[in-house]
């Protein structure tokens, strides 16, 4: 059995740096890397409506954005597959037959399940779709049978719960399925990218994101306000570069190359880190560091961006595609499923057989 790859992400948004650095980058690299016999990067349409039940067209309305996003990052489709989960109806088929498998108190020690559950003020009145879905995402991974998953840390969790639904469904019905393996990002910096403004996370709601599909001005406009040091008022002071948001970005983003390109005083980021806190180096001439190393890695991404966007019925066909092939794939795993639990009744020729020798002893 080869080396297969899924992940995906759920269609509620634009995609944002934090993506970029946490996952997408590194699935671009995985694809160009040639140890994969089949990448599946798949748009969680279907998992996405189970906490916007009340909002099912911002869902519909964000699938084109992500797919763009994938496309401009630089995810070909020669080289993988994107889908859309809701058009593989064998999910929710295996799906359904892993809710045997796991039960209520195993979901809500689930970690990921407990804080959004929080979040989103659930309390008892969760959805149930909403509280299964490590079941469905345990469904995603084995249908493709797929060897690795690539996600960031706050879906370890789920990559947990899937290889326990994996080894009870092994043990109990004999081995069909694939134990997977989580890929984490090999940046720690890169494991979450905090917000604009400091704030842990990058949030559509809270306004601190840098989208992949920023013009350069907006780009520009949100690096010079970004959070530094409060405490860093004249130049001369010494600044903190630990939780000073610039440094986290410099830290997830830049290369000692460019020092060369745009700030030649310095060597390395180590140098200038040392600068800061001993004082002399203001916040602007870092913000404009970050900036044109932010210009440089998104110019190409936008570039890529352009050109799809003016074939948008070529995307959909894309995405049409990746299904097709995607939802053959599912099938075969289902169908091994379906053979492992001895559902598959009119296949079973010994089974029917068995059954009439039955009626035939009582004749
Ligand atoms: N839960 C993931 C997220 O919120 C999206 C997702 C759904 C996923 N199914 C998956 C990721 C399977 C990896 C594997 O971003």
């Amino acid at each position: 059995m080869g080396k297969i790859i899924l992940t995906g992400d759920r269609p509620t948004g634009k995609l944002h740096i934090g993506h970029y650095v946490g996952s997408l980058k590194r699935r671009v690299e995985l694809q160009n890397s040639g140890e994969f016999d089949e990448i599946f990067i798949m748009i969680a349409d279907a998992q996405a409506l189970t906490d916007n039940s009340d909002n099912p067209e911002k869902v519909r309305q964000n699938i084109i954005e992500v797919a763009l996003d994938y496309l401009s990052c630089g995810l070909d489709p020669k080289k993988c597959t994107l889908f859309i989960q809701s058009q593989i109806p064998e999910l929710t088929e295996l799906s359904f037959y892993y809710m045997n498998l796991v039960t209520v108190s195993r979901l809500q020690r689930n970690p990921t399940v407990k804080s959004e559950i929080a979040m989103r003020n659930f309390e008892t009145s969760i959805p149930v779709g909403f509280f299964t879905y490590p079941i469905s995402q345990a469904a995603d991974i084995t249908a493709f049978q797929a060897t690795t998953v690539p996600v960031g840390e706050d879906q370890e969790p789920m990559i947990e719960q899937t290889r326990e639904i994996v080894r009870k469904f092994n043990s109990v019905y004999g081995e069909a399925l694939v134990e997977p393996e989580i890929l984490l990002p090999n940046n720690k910096a890169c494991l979450r990218l905090p917000g604009t403004d400091g704030k842990a996370k990058m949030s559509k709601s809270l306004g601190n994101c840098i989208y992949l599909s920023d013009p350069e001005d907006e780009v520009k406009k949100k690096v010079m306000s970004m959070y530094t040091d409060p405490n860093h008022i004249q130049v001369s002071d010494p600044g903190e570069v630990e939780g000073n948001t610039v440094f986290t970005y410099l830290d997830a983003f830049c290369k000692d190359e460019d020092f060369e390109k745009y700030l030649p005083d310095y060597k390395n980021l180590d140098e200038l880190k040392d600068h800061y806190r001993r004082g002399g180096l203001g916040d602007v001439k870092v913000k404009r560091f970050l900036n044109s190393i932010l210009q440089e890695e998104l110019e190409p991404i936008r570039r890529r961006r352009k050109e799809y966007e003016a074939n948008i019925p070529y995307v959909y066909q894309i995405l049409k595609e990746g299904s097709d092939k995607a939802e053959a794939m599912a099938a075969r795993t289902l169908k091994g499923v379906k053979e492992a639990m001895k559902i598959n009744y009119f296949d079973d020729l010994e089974y029917i057989e068995e059954q009439a020798r039955k009626y035939k002893s009582q004749e």
